[in-house]
């Protein structure tokens, strides 16, 4: 698969209207349409970045979405929410989301279909902690975690959904995954999208991808692109990511 590289920045909980107008800005006048490039920003902004952002190559989307469809659900937001807002992606079951906030294996699949009922491409977030890694559960953990998406969601919602992985003691650290780390777990999680009928879902990398490493991390087989966080809040350097899947 020559599919264009697909590099997705996560804003966490990070901007304002101002801080937001010149990032886009900056990502808008800088953007070529030879890679898939998109940014997941906070609710309050996804207003805000459709305005900024139509007509461009970047596409925008969530950082979480909710498991229902409407409801006495406070505080949540539904996936047709999203989609009025022109959200072509939902970043789902990141491991902040998982740790801080309770989100189990079934709720993240949960929210996967949600997401892929509406339209909306799931990039799926899997990885291990570090206590995991050191306790040799790399495997079992990353394979149960997509085994629970794959399980759940329709054929169509496999062929469509993106996998991130995302080693949790990678992600804010500075120190990414190894080449090595990056290859096996890769090909693992091919292996069971292959096995499952999900040949075509893209893989990314996520865990402090920067400048400086993404084209070593972009070229290791099977890594479909990457999810950004700390270094997409830059513009200039989450160019130069998309710069370097391009290479
Ligand atoms: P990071 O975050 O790039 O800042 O390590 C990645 C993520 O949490 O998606």
């Amino acid at each position: 698969m020559a599919a264009a590289k697909y590099i997705v920045g996560n804003w966490k909980l990070h901007g304002s209207v101002q801080e937001n107008a010149a990032r886009l800005a900056a990502l808008k006048a800088g953007c070529r349409s030879d890679v898939a490039l998109a940014v997941c920003v906070p609710f309050p902004y996804l207003a805000q970045a459709q305005q900024a952002l139509q007509g461009s190559a970047i596409a925008w989307g969530a950082q979480n979405v909710s498991e229902h469809a409407k409801g006495a659900f406070t505080g949540e937001v539904s996936a047709a929410m999203l989609t009025d807002f022109g959200c072509s992606c939902v970043i789902v079951g990141h491991s902040e989301r998982r740790s801080l906030y309770g989100e189990d294996d079934a709720t993240v699949a949960r929210k996967v279909q949600a997401a892929a009922a509406a339209g909306i491409t799931p990039i799926v977030c899997v990885g291990e902690t570090l206590s995991e890694r050191e306790r040799g559960e790399t495997a079992q953990v990353v394979t149960r975690q997509l085994a629970a998406v794959l399980v759940h969601v329709s054929t169509e919602t496999k062929r469509h959904m993106v996998v991130a992985y995302e080693p949790v003691w990678a992600i804010g650290t500075g120190l990414a995954a190894s080449e090595e780390d990056v290859r096996e777990v890769h090909a693992l999680l091919r292996e069971q999208l292959e096995r499952a009928g999900a040949a075509n879902a893209r893989l990314l990398y996520g865990g402090s991808v920067k400048a400086s490493n993404a084209k070593t991390l972009l070229n290791i087989a099977n890594v479909d692109g990457a999810l950004v966080g700390g270094a997409s809040l830059n513009a200039e350097e989450f160019l130069e990511i998309a710069q370097a899947a391009r290479a």
